[in-house]
């Protein structure tokens, strides 16, 4: 039991003060302290302290970064800022992915294009191995010019995708029935900039121009609020005192102003959808995709 009496004395008012500032200085978002660069020699830069992180790509390589934590069940937020100008050929990722085999994943993945051109925003949900499952989207900005927030809410009923907190894209758990669906394998965040233009930008036919070399993407303002996964067990305590929400993430769903916002979206900027191409699927749509189109219909009767 702390006594108040004591907590006067000179040496406890000075502890208490270096308590408060330890605590303040885990409150603000840090990448020193919640990630490690993983790949990319020095490729990858933390800057100012902390507050900032760069990725690079050059002929020789590109780099990646991970989080320190893994978690069951979060949400994270990051602020990006793609490649500018001429991008063709680049992708820049951020993605919660688990490790081993039968891995779960959700993915956003930014497609560079030519100058003048809109980047492609992909996304895919991997459960016990299992892709197949991408959306994919121009923006409603330019994702070069500043900033912009890009978030994952996984929670036990639904994975959403958000662009400056707009849900782009919600994918139910189906597990009742059959669907695979991501909820016991710990995932870590990862971030990275590589080279992909066999396939990246306008289907592989715009290759990256490498005198434009490096390309560079920027991170700030990482949050993770989540279930921290460790040898000791899970402790789901908001982590610091600016996240966003608190616990609200565990469970999120879409009120109508989300879903009208979503459906916004995906109306006006989604460019692909696996729900919807048949050719892909001749034996017949993916059972997830075949239960929302049933429920989109029920819901427009109503
Ligand atoms: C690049 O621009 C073209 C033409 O506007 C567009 O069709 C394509 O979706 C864009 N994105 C990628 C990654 O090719």
């Amino acid at each position: 039991m702390a006594s108040f009496t004591h907590s006067q004395s000179p040496l406890m008012l000075l502890r208490l003060m270096l308590m408060t500032c330890i605590i303040a200085a885990t409150s603000a978002a840090n990448f020193y302290q919640d990630v490690d660069l993983t790949w990319g020699d020095l490729r990858g830069k933390i800057l100012n302290g902390g507050q900032y992180l760069t990725l690079s790509l050059d002929k020789a390589s590109g780099s990646g970064f991970q989080s320190k934590n893994e978690y069951l069940f979060a949400r994270v937020d990051m602020q990006l800022k793609l490649v500018p100008d001429n991008s063709a050929g680049t992708v820049t990722t951020f993605y919660l992915s688990s490790q081993g085999p039968g891995h779960d994943e959700i993915d956003f993945e930014f497609l560079g294009n030519s100058s003048g051109n809109p980047y492609t925003l992909h996304t895919n949900v991997y459960a016990q191995g299992k892709g197949n499952k991408e959306q994919q989207f121009h923006l409603w900005f330019d994702p070069t010019a500043a900033f912009h927030t890009y978030s994952i809410v996984w929670n036990r009923q639904r994975i959403i995708f958000l662009v400056d907190n707009s849900p782009i894209r919600e994918f139910l758990n189906n597990a009742a029935i059959g669907v695979p669906f991501p909820t016991s394998q710990p995932m870590r965040v990862y971030s990275s900039l590589w080279n992909a233009d066999e396939w990246a930008t306008q289907g592989g036919r715009v290759k990256t121009d490498w005198t434009k070399a490096p390309f560079t993407a920027s991170y700030r303002n990482f949050n993770a609020n989540g279930c921290v996964n460790s040898p000791s067990g899970s402790s789901c305590s908001s982590k610091s005192a600016n996240s966003i929400n608190g616990q609200a993430w565990r469970t999120q769903e879409l009120d109508p102003a989300a879903r009208n916002r979503l459906q916004w979206v995906q109306r006006n900027f989604m460019i692909y959808d696996y729900c919807t191409d048949l050719k892909r699927f001749p034996q017949g749509l993916p059972a997830e995709c075949r239960r929302s189109r049933s429920q989109i219909a029920a819901s427009l009767e109503t």
